[in-house]
C-alpha cells in the first residue's frame, strides 16, 4: 500500500489534471483540437469520476483529465480505481484540495484485499512531490491495516492473530503491551470478558489486550475497541443472514489499533491506553446462557438476557479498566448494534457523548476530513429499559425503548470513566462497491478522531 504514493519516480510520469465541472472550459482550452474532439465525443464534462485519457499522437498518454464534479478531496478516490497501470502526478488541482488530502484519497481509493488471490499488483502509482508523503503513508497504512484485519476471514483472524498484530504495533512504536488470556482473565478481574469468550475452542481463548504509550506527563487518551473475532450470537444464535458478515465484529479493535498507530507515528503529545477486549462469541457446553447473571470488573452484576448482546459486556470491563487511569478523554469504537444501521445506514456512524464541546469538535473534525459522523443522544428516558429483575442491569434492553443504538450507549455509560467519553457504533463494512470504494471491510471515523486529537492536543 505505502509504495503506491511516491516522493520520487523515474521513467514515464503522466500528468493528471483534476477539475470540477466549473473548470471544464479552462481545461479544454489547454488541449489541442484532437483532445477537445475526444472530450466532445466522450462527453467529458468533469463530472465526478469522469476520466479522459488524452493521447499524444505517438500512442502514449499525454495527460489525464479527471472530473471531481462538485466534490472535495474524497472524489480523488475514484481516480485510483480508473487509471490504467503506470505512474502519475497531479499537476493541476483546485486550490481548496491540499496535495496531502488528494494523495491520501488516492491511497484510500487504491485499497484492495488480495491476500487470498493470486493476482499481480498492477495498481497505478502516484508521484506526490508536493505532499508530505511520510504523513500520507502513515494514514493510508493505518486505514489499510484496519481494512485488512476486518476482511481477513475469522479462521485467520482469531484472538491470537489480533494479539500478534497488537504486539507488532507496540514493538514498532516502543509501546508497552500486556495480554491477559483465558483463565487469567478471572484472576485479573475481567469476569465479563471471560464469560463471553470462554466457549471458544482451544487456541482461541478470550483475552484483554492492553497497550500503553507516551510520556507520563502528557494527557491520557484511552482508546477501546470491541474485538469479537466472530459473533455467532452465542446460544441466542443468529440466523444465517445475520451471521454472514460477523467476521467484521472485531472492527472496533481494528479501528482502535489503527487510530493508535496514527497517534504514535505522528508522535502526538498524549499518553495512550489502548484496550482491545478480544473474544469469540462461540457456542459450546461452556457457553454463557440466556438468564445467566455475570459479574463485571466494576462490581455491577449483569443479567445476560441475550447472549448476542455480547459486545457491551466485554466493553463494560474495558471501560472500567480505562477509568482506573482517569483519562482526559475516552473513545470506544464497536460494531455494537444492528439498530445503529437502521437509524443511519451503513455509511454514517453514530457517535454518542454527553460532552457538548467534544460533540461539536468531533462533528467539525468529521466534516473537515470527509469522514462523516452523526450524533445520537444518550437519552436518559431510556435508562430504565436496562433494569433487571434479578441483577443490577441487563444486557438486552426492554423492547419499549426501541432505540437499540441509544440503549446500548446508555449501557456503556454505566461503566464509562468520568469526564469526556465518546462512543462510536461503527458498521466497519461497505455493502456497495463503487470506484475507489470496494465492498468489504471499511474504516470509518478514525480520520475524524485523529483530526480531533490533533486539534485537542497538538
Ligand atoms: N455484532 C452485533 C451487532 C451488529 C449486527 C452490528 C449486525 C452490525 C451488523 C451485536 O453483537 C449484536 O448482535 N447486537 C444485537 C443486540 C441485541 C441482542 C440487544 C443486535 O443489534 O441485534
Ligand atoms: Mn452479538
Ligand atoms: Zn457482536
Amino acid at each position: 500500500m505505502s509504495d503506491l504514493i511516491l516522493d520520487a519516480a523515474e521513467g514515464v510520469i503522466v500528468p493528471v489534471y483534476l477539475l470540477r465541472e466549473a473548470d471544464l472550459d479552462a481545461a479544454l482550452a489547454e488541449l489541442g483540437d484532437q483532445g477537445r474532439g475526444l472530450a466532445a465525443v466522450q462527453d467529458f464534462k468533469g463530472k465526478a469520476g469522469q476520466i479522459l485519457l488524452v493521447p499524444d499522437g505517438r500512442g502514449t498518454t499525454e495527460r489525464v483529465l479527471f472530473g471531481l464534479g462538485q466534490g472535495r478531496a474524497s472524489a480523488v478516490r475514484a481516480l485510483a480505481a480508473k487509471l490504467p497501470r503506470g505512474t502519475y502526478e497531479i499537476v493541476r488541482c483546485p486550490d481548496d484540495i491540499s496535495p496531502d488530502d488528494a494523495a491520501l484519497a488516492f491511497a484510500l481509493g487504491s485499497y484492495r484485499f488480495d491476500r487470498y488471490k493470486k493476482k499481480p499488483d498492477d495498481r497505478p502509482r502516484l508521484l506526490a512531490r508536493t505532499a508530505n508523503v511520510a504523513a500520507v503513508r502513515v494514514m493510508a497504512h493505518a486505514c489499510a491495516l484496519a481494512r485488512d484485519m476486518i476482511n481477513t476471514p475469522p479462521n485467520d483472524m482469531g484472538p491470537l492473530q489480533i494479539e500478534t498484530i497488537a504486539r507488532e504495533i507496540a514493538e514498532q512504536h516502543g509501546a508497552g503491551i500486556t495480554v491477559i488470556t483465558g483463565e487469567g482473565l478471572l484472576e485479573a478481574n475481567y469476569p465479563a470478558v471471560h464469560a463471553v469468550g470462554r466457549a471458544a475452542a482451544p487456541g482461541r481463548e478470550p483475552r484483554m489486550i492492553e497497550l500503553t504509550w507516551g510520556r507520563e506527563s502528557d494527557p491520557l487518551v484511552a482508546i477501546i475497541g470491541k474485538g469479537v473475532v466472530f459473533d455467532t450470537g452465542g446460544l441466542d444464535i443468529k440466523p444465517s443472514a445475520g451471521m454472514r458478515l460477523m467476521k467484521k465484529d472485531m472492527g472496533g479493535a481494528a479501528h482502535a489499533l489503527a487510530l493508535a498507530r496514527m497517534v504514535m507515528a505522528a508522535g502526538l503529545p498524549v499518553r495512550l491506553l489502548v484496550l482491545a477486549p478480544t473474544v469469540e462469541n462461540a457456542i459450546s457446553g461452556d457457553a454463557m446462557r440466556p438468564g445467566d447473571v455475570i459479574d463485571s470488573r466494576k462490581g455491577l452484576t449483569i443479567e445476560v438476557g441475550n447472549t448476542d448482546a455480547e459486545g457491551r459486556l466485554i466493553l463494560a470491563d474495558a471501560l472500567t479498566r480505562a477509568a482506573e487511569f482517569s483519562p482526559d478523554l475516552t473513545i470506544d469504537m464497536a460494531t455494537l448494534t444492528g439498530a445503529a444501521r437502521v437509524a443511519l445506514g451503513p455509511q454514517l456512524p453514530p457517535f454518542m457523548t454527553d460532552d457538548e464541546g467534544l460533540a461539536a469538535a468531533l462533528s467539525a473534525a468529521a466534516e473537515a476530513v470527509e469522514d462523516p459522523l452523526w450524533r445520537l443522544p444518550l437519552w436518559k428516558g431510556y435508562v430504565e429499559a436496562l433494569d433487571s429483575d434479578v441483577a443490577d442491569l441487563k444486557n438486552d434492553p426492554d423492547g419499549w425503548a426501541q432505540a437499540g443504538a441509544v440503549t446500548a450507549g446508555l449501557f456503556l455509560q454505566r461503566f464509562a470513566p468520568e469526564g469526556a467519553w465518546v462512543h462510536l457504533d461503527i458498521f466497519a463494512w461497505n455493502p456497495r462497491a463503487k470506484p475507489g470504494v470496494p465492498s468489504g471491510g471499511e474504516v470509518m471515523a478514525i480520520r475524524a478522531l485523529f483530526r480531533l486529537l490533533q486539534d485537542r492536543y497538538a
